[in-house]
């Protein structure tokens, strides 16, 4: 199985923002969704976005204020955002989002990491490093929202096949398989190839963490914890560190 970057890079990068729906409207729902949840800074305050990919968060959080450091392994979802940054105050960098705090000279006011993004980490330890180092690098007061996936109830038979978007001359179909800890992701892409189709498919593993894990995991942090719904199905967990 490939790793997660290597996924992106050869399979999913190159789709995603038709799956994301083009990317005004991903920004236009990203915008929503971090004007109703985000601290609206008062001054240009540091934001960092763990798993930035295009830039459905990191845009968003440039237009509401902040100075945006956004971290992403994929580097062909970078380029798409630094096409898109204009004359926004956003820093893009290639690297492993667990590594992010060598990237940070001053504490961050808020630090997210949306999208289903943390269910990409490769085990629980590298949830609780990352946790740990996410409440090291906030500000006092400062803030952490995460929003993902809860896969922990497995679906079963024909529900595990899951359209994710298709038009006249593409379909994405996701399949599901379940193990212990986490589930095997199957990205099956259908293309127009004249008047054949071509078939590709590649898998990834994401991580069976449920929000009560997550929250926990937080709280040993020392941080103070708000689960609440997200869009599109994803739990959100909004973390605060103490004054
Ligand atoms: C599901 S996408 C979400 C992207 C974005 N946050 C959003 O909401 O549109 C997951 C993103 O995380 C990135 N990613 C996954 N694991 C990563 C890692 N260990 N370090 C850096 N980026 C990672 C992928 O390249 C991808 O852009």
């Amino acid at each position: 199985m490939l790793s997660v970057t290597e996924h992106y890079e050869n399979h999913l990068a190159p789709v995603y923002l038709w799956m994301a729906g083009g990317i005004d409207a991903a920004i236009a729902r990203g915008q929503a969704e971090v004007d109703a949840v985000c601290p609206h800074p008062t001054k240009a305050n540091l934001a960092v976005d763990l798993g930035a990919g295009f830039g459905m968060h990191a845009i968003p959080l440039a237009n509401l204020g902040y100075s945006v450091l956004a971290i992403d392994s994929s580097g062909t979802l970078l380029e798409v955002l630094d096409g898109h940054v204009g004359t926004r105050p956003i820093k893009t960098v290639k690297d492993d989002l667990l590594a992010f705090k060598r990237h940070l000279d001053a504490p961050a006011a808020l630090i997210v990491c949306m999208g289903d993004t943390l269910t990409h980490l490769p085990d629980r330890q590298a949830v609780q490093g990352l946790f740990d180092n996410v409440a090291g690098s906030l500000e006092d007061g400062g803030t952490f929202i995460v929003t993902f996936r809860d896969y922990t109830t497995p679906l079963i038979g024909s529900k595990r096949f899951i359209p994710v978007r298709s038009d006249a001359d593409r379909i994405l179909t996701c399949f599901l398989e379940y193990d212990e800890g986490a589930v095997t992701v199957h990205d099956i892409l259908q293309e127009r190839d004249g008047a054949e189709w071509r078939l590709r498919v590649s898998a990834y593993r994401k991580l069976r963490l449920s929000p009560e894990w997550v929250g926990r995991a937080l709280e040993a942090k020392g941080l103070q914890v708000r689960k609440e719904q997200g869009l599109a199905g994803m739990a959100r967990l909004i973390a605060k560190r103490p004054l």
